[in-house]
């Protein structure tokens, strides 16, 4: 009883300053879209990211450390020998998968911009 009047006492306490903080870190719950209307325009808007961007997001997980015989990031023996089939295959076998790499790397929402991004980011090209 007396630690929840504590509590109760300390919430009052709290100044203009702190409440402005409060609303400011609840406010993008309000923001939050919901329905059909989300997604699409809101990603279409957005810039592109960068390949460093996105091969932290999606790709590092198996290609900062060659999981499953993923070339590595940065390695460019192992990228120039998948590279000599050309930029345009090397990227179509990215958008639709090979072997145990999936199909955009599971970034669904990647662009084939920003996965050529993410190639040429861990390529060194
Ligand atoms: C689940 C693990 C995994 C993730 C996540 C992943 N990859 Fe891969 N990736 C692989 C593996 C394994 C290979 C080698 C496949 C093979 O040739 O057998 C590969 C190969 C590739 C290749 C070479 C394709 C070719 O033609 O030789 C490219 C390009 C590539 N990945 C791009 C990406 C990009 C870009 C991302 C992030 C958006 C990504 N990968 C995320 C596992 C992954």
């Amino acid at each position: 009883m007396a630690a929840a009047t504590l509590v109760m006492a300390q919430a009052y306490a709290a100044t203009d300053a702190q409440a402005e903080k409060i609303a400011e870190r609840i406010k993008p719950v309000g923001e939050v879209c919901v329905g059909a209307e989300c997604g699409g325009a809101a990603v279409a808007a957005a810039e592109p990211r960068s390949g460093e961007e996105v091969y932290g997001a999606a790709c590092s997980a198996c290609h900062g450390a060659g999981i499953l015989g993923a070339p590595k990031n940065g390695d460019k023996a192992a990228w120039d020998e998948r590279l000599a089939k050309g930029m345009d295959a090397t990227l179509k076998n990215a958008i639709s998968g090979i072997n145990a790499m999936p199909p955009k790397g599971n970034c669904a929402n990647c662009s084939d911009d920003e996965l050529l991004a993410a190639i040429k980011f861990m390529s060194g090209r």
